[in-house]
């Protein structure tokens, strides 16, 4: 079984593999898969992440991250456990 979350920070792929790049313009990942299973609900996603960081980020122009998060350790899926903002 392929581990996506590994080929989406191959340095062989991607230049500072581990540096979060919202604007990075090649951008090979394969967060939705590929091929003839590639997510059907792909475009859907996008636009709903548009649509909702994009209402977010109005609402809350000055939006922040206020200290560095803890990292849940040890599951399947990343992220943060506790996250502290300032706006
Ligand atoms: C950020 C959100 C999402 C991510 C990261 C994601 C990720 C993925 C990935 C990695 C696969 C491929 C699994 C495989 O190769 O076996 C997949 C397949 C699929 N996804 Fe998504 N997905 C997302 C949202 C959605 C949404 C919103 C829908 C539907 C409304 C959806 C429907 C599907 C379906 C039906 C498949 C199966 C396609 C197939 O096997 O032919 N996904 N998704």
């Amino acid at each position: 079984m392929a581990a996506m979350a590994s080929a989406n920070r191959d340095d062989t792929a991607f230049e500072n593999a581990d540096v979060l790049d919202l604007e990075r313009t090649r951008n090979p990942h394969v967060a939705f898969g590929f091929g003839v299973h590639h997510c059907l609900g792909a475009q859907l996603a996008r636009m709903e992440l548009r649509v909702g960081l994009g209402a977010l980020l109005t609402a809350f122009p000055h939006l922040a991250v206020h200290e560095q998060p803890s990292w849940r350790v040890g599951t399947l899926i990343n992220g943060p456990s506790e996250l502290s903002l300032s706006w």
